[in-house]
């Protein structure tokens, strides 16, 4: 696949996702105009009138306000506000100014709602999740938008619902990890300063997770052939925490005896999988690294970067 002479435009790009879509991106032979929040603050509606009157082929938009461990819950009123903003900043530049743009975004498993079967057909339906209830609706009405868009004016687009995103790169700062990073950064930090290793609930909930660099290969396989649609880019399979938490363990270097679980604390869904029937239809070779193999890549860059010495962990 190339994407020579294809003009390209990535909000989000600064993040987890964006660092590896926009290299992926730009090894395919397109032209990357890559936005983080320093480059056009998305709250502001006329942010994106300044990136130029040059015409986009393609508009992946990765931007969101959130973070991850009970950061929806704690701050439901600003993520309303600020991914609201963000979304109708995007569809009105898409709308009023890029119409030729394929928007392409992506969405999130905690727009389905608990209990539902989490297929493509079911992302509006029912009542998400309470604990990411907003961060979920705003998913939601970026898709509604997309669609009304496309219903009044013929635009295209692509939403894409990935389950947890993890591999190496993530940025290890001062934000609420996603689950899988904060299991790692304890764990090596148990083995390189001592510290005890507490995690979240009774290791019994489970989640499915894709290496981002699969992910990104994956979307952009997918992308020429799908229009107007949702999609899930699931693993297929999914991994209790303490199985993920085991196999970390045996990586790092520290006895899985040595794993405390700490029942007070918020756990989240219980079971999250996507179903993943249309995507394994349109790319049934699709990559799919086995977890172990991700997560040593994990390991190996946390401890080539020292991202795991230099914050405090959830616990
Ligand atoms: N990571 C996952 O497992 C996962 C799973 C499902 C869905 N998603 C979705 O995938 C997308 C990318 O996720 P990610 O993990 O890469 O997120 P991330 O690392 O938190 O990155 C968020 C990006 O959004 C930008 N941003 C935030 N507020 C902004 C604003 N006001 N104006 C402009 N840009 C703003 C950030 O820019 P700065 O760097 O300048 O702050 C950053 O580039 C998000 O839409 C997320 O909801 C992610």
């Amino acid at each position: 696949m190339s994407d020579g002479g294809t003009r390209v435009l990535v909000t989000g790009a600064t993040g987890f996702l964006g660092s590896a879509l926009c290299p992926a991106l730009r090894r395919l032979g397109a032209e990357v105009v890559a936005l983080g929040s320093r480059d056009a603050d998305l709250t502001d509606p006329t942010s994106l009138t300044r990136v130029g009157s040059g015409r986009f082929d393609r508009i992946y938009h990765l931007a969101a306000w959130t973070q991850a461990g009970d950061f929806c819950l704690r701050h439901p009123g600003e993520q309303w506000l600020i991914n609201q903003q963000i979304n109708t900043t995007v569809l009105r530049y898409w709308a009023e100014r890029q119409p030729k743009a394929k928007l392409v975004s992506i969405g999130t498993s905690c727009a389905y709602a608990e209990g539902s079967a989490h297929r493509e057909e079911e992302y509006l339906q029912g009542v998400p999740t309470e604990s990411l209830y907003t961060y979920a609706m705003t998913k939601r009405m970026l898709q509604v938008g997309q669609e009304s868009i496309r219903r009044q004016f013929g635009l295209e687009y692509l939403t894409v619902v990935p389950s947890t995103l993890y591999g190496p790169g993530y940025i290890v700062g001062a934000k609420q990890l996603h689950f899988i990073f904060d299991l790692a950064v304890k764990m090596l930090r148990s083995k390189d300063l001592g510290e005890p290793v507490v995690l979240w609930g009774d290791g019994t909930q489970r989640r499915e997770l894709v290496h981002v660099a699969d992910f990104v290969a994956t979307l952009l396989d997918l992308e020429p052939q799908t229009r107007n649609e949702i999609v899930n880019i699931g693993a297929g399979s999914d991994f209790s925490l303490r199985e993920c938490a085991e196999i970390l363990a045996d990586l790092v270097g520290i006895p899985s005896a040595d794993i405390q679980w700490d029942l007070s604390r918020y756990v989240g869904a219980k079971v999250k999988r996507l179903d993943t029937a249309k995507i394994d239809a349109l790319l049934p070779d699709r990559p799919r690294r086995n977890l172990r193999t991700g997560l040593s890549e994990l390991v190996a860059w946390l401890r080539a970067t020292g991202g795991h010495l230099g914050r405090r962990t959830a616990a």
